[in-house]
């Protein structure tokens, strides 16, 4: 049997997968396991850090379904830790490489997740869906905009399925607000406040040193410029340089941009943007991003989404250190993906409805995960595809660019161009360090 018959074998056979791998987790033992092989989705683990840790945590101990066939990062080293997280789960060892081509060339696997610095998400991306592999990608689904187009286009080109890891989406909070909102209990949203506001502490530069040698730093640079081994533009503060990330705005900020437009319910990205930031507090810091940040948005009908960062309070805003205020004509909403909602309503602002004891506290990574795995099992539609996560980091790089130019910009939704700075157009894409460059969608 060819590996796209069973693909389509498995994928009819998704809603059968559950039941047998129940029966199978009672059972135990090396046998059952084999006897299951062509029903479990056989994933590959792309960027072995932070986050991705806590879903393979997640992943072996939610197991039923899934098999882990290949651990991919370019440092051996974050193989090694990540590697014993997942030892009890599974009785044969996933594969190990620092080249994700390998994962993406065996025909076994179904998906991938990937969680690389923002700079590799789209070429791996890409060329994922090129080979057939679905794709739970981190957030921000893109390092540059025109990159969200790609994503979505390739998505679509493929048929295949993107979810973007913003799993306040699929928390039972969520839920439970949304059902709320459609119930009008806010009247007609006209304003989100997205914030992300924390105690932040300096990181001062450092020289240059030599490449760890569990380390291929020429990979782990890929499609950025080339330079020496700098412990600083590696693993985890990556983040503060425009090479591989996106400042906080496309870090932290980007889950509360993501849940500013679920709460605004927009369908578009935005036709006027205004940015402004400075240094406030992190003096000496080694980012090239400012540590407080305010953008407004406004959309082609009239409504506003402002976001605003700051470096300085370990009490967060309203108590949260990621938020939203969603305001509507009858009252507001102060809601946090750390798990929690709260309604205020009429000119008194009397308390109404929250999330309950219930399900304060819900953050959705485990539901969000299987909402992927679901729909690579039914080809059904997942909760956040790209063209709606797009709409989100679109947020993440028109601030950027607004902030690196000229400060207020006119976007053509349509032409999905500036119509007012050439420069600031420049920006919705970068050069690709060669041979890194993107794969063309045809
Ligand atoms: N959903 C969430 O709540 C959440 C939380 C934290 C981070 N993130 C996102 O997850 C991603 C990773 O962040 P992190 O904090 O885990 O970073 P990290 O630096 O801890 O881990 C990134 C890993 O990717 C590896 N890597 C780099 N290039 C690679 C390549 N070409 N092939 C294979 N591996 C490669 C690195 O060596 C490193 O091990 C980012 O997109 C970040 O925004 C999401």
């Amino acid at each position: 049997m060819n590996h796209e018959t069973t693909r389509r074998r498995f994928l009819q056979r998704g809603s059968e997968v559950a039941a047998v791998t129940a029966v199978v987790s009672t059972m135990g033992g090396v046998h059952s396991e084999a006897a299951v092989q062509k029903d479990i989705v056989q994933l590959g683990i792309i960027g072995c850090g932070g986050i991705m840790t806590h879903h393979v945590k997640g992943l072996a101990e939610n197991r039923p379904g899934v098999s882990i066939a290949w651990f991919c990062d370019v440092d051996s080293a974050q193989i090694d830790k990540i590697a014993p997280h997942y030892a009890a789960a599974q009785r044969a060892a996933p594969k190990r490489t620092s080249r994700y081509e390998d994962v993406l060339s065996d025909k076994n696997v179904d998906a991938v997740i990937v969680a690389t610095p923002h700079h590799w998400h789209a070429p791996i991306a890409l060329r994922a869906m090129q080979e057939g592999k679905d794709v739970y990608l981190e957030k921000p689904i893109s390092h540059v905009y025109n990159e969200g187009l790609l994503v979505s286009q390739a998505a679509r080109k493929y048929g295949r399925i993107v979810q973007q890891g913003s799993q306040m989406r699929s928390s039972k909070v969520t839920e439970k607000a949304a059902r709320l909102m459609k119930q009008g209990i806010l009247g007609e949203v006209k304003v989100a406040r997205a914030w992300t506001a924390e105690l932040r502490r300096v990181v001062r530069p450092v020289p240059d040193s030599a490449t760890p040698s569990t380390v291929n730093y020429d990979r782990w640079l890929g499609p950025a410029p080339s330079r020496g081994f700098n412990r600083h533009r590696f693993h985890g503060t990556w983040r503060l340089f425009q090479d591989y990330g996106n400042g906080e705005i496309g870090d932290d900020g980007i889950h509360d941009l993501d849940m500013a437009c679920w709460g605004l319910g927009v369908d578009t990205v935005p036709s006027q943007i205004t940015a402004r930031g400075g240094r406030m507090l992190l003096h000496g810091h080694a980012s090239e991003y400012p540590d407080n940040l305010c953008v407004n948005y406004e959309y082609p009908d009239g409504r506003l989404l402002i976001y605003e960062n700051y470096p300085f309070t370990s009490y967060g805003l309203h108590g949260f250190d990621n938020g939203n205020v969603f305001y509507g004509t009858e009252g507001y909403m102060i809601f946090s993906r750390r798990g929690a909602f709260s309604v205020f309503l009429g000119p008194k602002s009397k308390p109404g409805p929250t999330e309950g004891r219930d399900i304060r506290g819900q953050r959705g990574y485990k539901e969000h995960m299987e909402d992927f795995l679901n729909s690579v099992r039914t080809r059904k539609p997942n909760r956040i595809p790209p063209e709606v996560a797009h709409r989100s980091c679109a947020l993440v790089h028109l601030g950027e660019i607004a902030y690196r130019t000229d400060g207020r910009l006119d976007f053509d939704v349509k032409a999905q161009r500036f119509t007012n700075s050439e420069s600031a157009n420049a920006l919705l894409t970068k050069e690709y360090r060669d041979p890194f460059v993107l794969p063309e969608l045809g």
